[in-house]
């Protein structure tokens, strides 16, 4: 039987470092739904399709190929894992993720892959729309603060020069796009189990949610 464990929540609150790790631990897949996103938000920038236009936007994300081979991910066979984080990127997503067509197609790609693969889906809805029966579901926070110092750190490590306090505004506005959002809002599903990683190093919440699930396996 293939298994889904679902780990959404706010940008920054450690869901990418902890699914991955969880997933290469526990050898399943990675399910990295926000890279979707983002890889259908840069082909739409390079097509110059009206962000606002709903029905333009599915008709492109229905034209294209997203893959997600384990560390990239390919837009139409070119590997964008780089160009999909820009700040560019960021900022248009939301376009994409308040999309209805969009989040139709990419919520039927994320179900066709865990239909293939025992995964860790990582993203806003996953435990509450995409897979509502998943196996086990945890939703991440953090203090705004703490996110945005998290965030500010990894695009110095890149190289970007950004301010901290543009990194906070930039979270801000989008996890309460995220959240207030008609279809799909980022909230925890009922049956998730919260965890606060304000001040708390992210291998010790992987060890913490890897030891739940081994209890449970
Ligand atoms: O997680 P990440 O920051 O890569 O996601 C990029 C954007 O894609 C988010 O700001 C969010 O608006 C959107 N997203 C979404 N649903 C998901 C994953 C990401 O709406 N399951």
């Amino acid at each position: 039987m293939r298994r889904v464990i679902t780990i959404d929540g706010p940008a920054g609150a450690g869901k990418s470092t902890v699914a991955r790790q969880l997933a290469e631990r526990l050898e399943w897949r990675l399910l990295d739904t926000g890279a979707m996103y983002r890889a259908a938000t840069l082909a739409a920038l390079r097509a110059g399709t009206l962000l606002e236009d709903d029905q333009a936007l599915g008709t492109l994300a229905a034209s294209l190929s997203i893959r997600l081979p384990p560390g990239s991910v390919l837009l139409d066979g070119e590997d964008v894992s780089a160009l999909v984080r820009s700040v560019e990127v960021t900022r248009a997503s939301r376009f994409l993720a308040d999309s209805p067509s969009v989040r139709r197609q990419l919520v039927a790609w994320q179900r066709e892959f865990a239909a293939e693969n025992n995964v860790v889906a990582e993203g806003r809805d996953q435990g509450t729309v995409v897979f509502p029966n998943a196996f086990r579901k945890y939703f991440l926070t953090a203090s705004l603060e703490e996110r945005a110092r998290r965030r500010h750190a990894e695009f110095e490590a890149k190289g970007s020069e950004i301010a901290l306090d543009s990194v906070t505004r930039d979270l801000e506005e989008r996890d309460a796009r995220d959240a207030a959002r008609a279809i799909a809002p980022m909230k925890p599903a009922v049956d998730a189990c919260v965890i606060d990683t304000t001040g708390m190093r992210l291998d010790h919440v992987i060890d913490q949610i890897e030891q739940d699930i081994r209890s449970r396996l």
